[in-house]
């Protein structure tokens, strides 16, 4: 198996994970409420974007993510299961340094918003 190298590659891992995404029962709902069914070619081009710039540094995305996810109704076990999907689509397809990285940011990243969630939703006495 070979390593993330090009657009085509984190193409192939967005589509996956996504496709897994749309179909969990989890996690379908929640993205299914944020997005119509007629925008998820520009998410999925965001999200291209958005992986570009993370594993092959191409500096395509330009957003501050967190604020798409602020009021997003999701706790600690939504992050796990985003994950627990993100890693398996990362192993299924690919084995080197950027899938690491990939796995290792994305970790990061759910980590971060999980933490700004709590304290956000704490300082408005909603937890
Ligand atoms: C429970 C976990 C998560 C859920 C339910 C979730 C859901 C969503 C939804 C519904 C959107 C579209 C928002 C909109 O356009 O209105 C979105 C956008 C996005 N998500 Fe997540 N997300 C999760 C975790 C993550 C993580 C861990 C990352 C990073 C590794 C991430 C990165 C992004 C990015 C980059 C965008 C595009 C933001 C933009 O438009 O600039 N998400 N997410």
């Amino acid at each position: 198996m070979r390593d993330i190298e090009n657009s085509d590659d984190i193409k192939l891992m967005v589509d996956t994970f996504y496709a897994k995404i749309q179909q969990d029962a989890l996690l379908g709902p929640v993205f299914a409420e944020r997005i119509a069914p007629d925008a998820w070619t520009p998410h999925l081009e965001t999200m291209y974007r958005f992986w570009g710039s993370q594993l092959l540094g191409t500096q395509q995305y330009q957003g501050a993510p967190y604020a798409k996810h602020r009021t997003l109704p999701v706790h600690a076990e939504h992050f796990d299961r985003w994950l627990q999907l993100f890693d398996a689509t990362v192993d299924e397809l690919f084995k080197g340094p950027r899938a690491s990285t990939a796995k290792v940011k994305a970790a990061s990243i759910g980590k971060i918003f999980l933490s700004k969630m709590m304290f956000e939703r704490g300082l408005s006495g909603k937890i």
